[in-house]
């Protein structure tokens, strides 16, 4: 058992908070959001991620897990600090690294003795260095900074944090890994190893692996472009790459582009940053250019198949940047409607999980708990987002409701034939 602190309790820091608790360590949640730490220690989750409603509930209960807002007494306690703050990005493409700094700050006039504090928040490289002097500043006894990335996905947080591909721990400390090894062994397997590394090389690993994801999406997405041209099918294309086990079927599924609050940003973020140390990372800068292009290049499809925007209705099922997930940052979404909306067009709307956070970007639109309601009289249907409940719909009773039979699938999720013989002008990405 291990005194832990997370300081952060969003996607990361409260999926982090309540499996550490899970597998019996006393675990404090610090957060600076009143709000969130009262509906944390009500057994209310900040976000929507399966099964993690259900062990908040346990671990407050069995007294292994609290939230507060008070930092300093929260870090005294604990032998452990993680750091899962945000890290958004600035205008200029760079990362906003102060929460990180504020909390280092913090987390410095707090210390009482040794302790560990992980890095778990995204950050540049170098940004460990910068946090132990930051401590250092305020504290002048032993302690140790690690750097832990974080590799969950949304929408499967817990099952990634009890089942990670790997753990990567960073330091230049034997004694900090030792404590970090011992806190993971418990969902350390042999196929799922512990990797202890430098500092630095934690930091690039995650952001060399969310900036290889993202090319994946944006090769494919680029295939699919040229695919439409020749005739040819992005999905067939991209299931008879993905069968070679030196490329994998994963991350090769052409779309609108891929979003969420990580890539988009890490990919900025990996390009700035070395650019700063004076590297051009040129294959990083495409990936960008082509995802940035990517709504674009769909939402030009709408238009197109719309012919005029005066008076029409587009219906959008999904709203969250991927299934399973409320998590609406960044979404593709985002810029397809607010384009259309623009244009002139209006927009119904539904997301099964994700309506009350795309609510606060775009309170004018008309809201629907399911798609046939959201479809009624509607002269294009968007597939936005690829929810499990929309491959299978019923057809006949959508196309009834619509008052055009077009839908432009932005995630290819029906099949051409299919829909056609259905009575549908069918649109989607890379296929003709
Ligand atoms: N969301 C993901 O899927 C994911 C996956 C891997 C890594 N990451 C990285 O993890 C980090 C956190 O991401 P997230 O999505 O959990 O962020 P988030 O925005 O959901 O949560 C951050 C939390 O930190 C709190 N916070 C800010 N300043 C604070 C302070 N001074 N003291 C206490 N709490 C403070 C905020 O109130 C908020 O609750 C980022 O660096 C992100 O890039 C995110």
């Amino acid at each position: 058992m291990t005194n832990i602190c997370v300081i952060g309790t969003g996607y990361v820091g409260f999926t982090a908070s309540v499996c550490f608790a899970n597998l019996g360590n006393d675990c404090i949640g610090v957060d600076i959001n009143s709000d969130r730490v009262k509906s944390l220690n009500g057994g209310i989750p900040p976000i929507y991620e399966t099964g993690l409603r259900e062990l908040l509930e346990i671990n407050l209960r069995e007294k292994r897990l609290y939230y507060t807002t008070e930092l300093k007494e929260a870090v005294k306690e604990s032998e452990v600090i993680f750091i899962c703050v945000g890290t958004p990005e600035n205008s200029d493409g760079s990362v906003d690294l102060s929460q990180v700094y504020s909390v280092a700050e913090s987390i410095g006039k707090a210390m009482n003795k040794y302790k560990v504090i992980v890095n778990k928040s995204t950050v540049p490289i170098g940004t460990a260095e910068a946090v132990k002097n930051i401590i250092k500043k305020n504290y002048s006894g032993e302690f140790d900074v690690v750097s832990n990335p974080e590799f969950l996905r949304e929408g499967a947080a817990m099952k990634d944090f009890f089942n990670p591909d790997r753990i990567i721990i960073g330091t230049e400390s034997e004694k900090a890994a030792e404590i970090m090894k011992h806190l993971y062994k418990a969902v350390e397997r042999v196929e799922n190893p512990i990797i202890v590394t430098d500092t630095k090389s934690a930091e690039l690993i995650k952001y060399a692996s969310n900036a290889y994801l993202a090319t994946k999406i944006s090769f494919i997405n680029e295939i699919a472009r040229y695919a439409e041209v020749v005739g040819a099918d992005v999905t067939k294309v991209a299931k008879g790459m993905g069968l070679d086990k030196r490329i994998g079927s994963r991350f090769l599924h052409a779309g609108i582009g891929y979003g969420g609050s990580c890539f988009p940003k890490d990919v900025k973020g990996i390009l700035y940053s070395a650019k700063s140390a004076g590297v051009e990372l040129q294959i990083i800068k495409a990936v960008d250019k082509v995802n940035h292009e990517q709504p674009e290049f769909v939402l030009k499809k709408i238009l197109l198949a719309l012919k005029t925007t005066k008076g029409k209705k587009v219906a959008v099922l999904g709203l969250a940047f991927k299934p399973k997930t409320d998590d609406v940052r960044n979404a593709p979404a985002e810029t397809i409607i607010k384009k259309l909306i623009e244009a002139g067009v209006k927009i119904s709307a539904f997301d099964p999980v994700a309506e009350d956070n795309f609510k606060k970007i775009f309170p004018q639109i008309e809201y629907f708990s399911n798609p046939y309601d959201t479809a009624k009289g509607a002269d294009l249907l968007f597939i936005s987002t690829e929810w499990d409940q929309f491959r299978d719909i019923d057809k006949k009773r959508l196309k009834s409701l619509m008052k055009q039979p077009i839908i432009v699938d932005g995630r290819n999720i029906y099949e051409p034939n299919e829909m056609k013989k259905a009575g549908f002008e069918y649109i989607s990405v890379g296929r003709k």
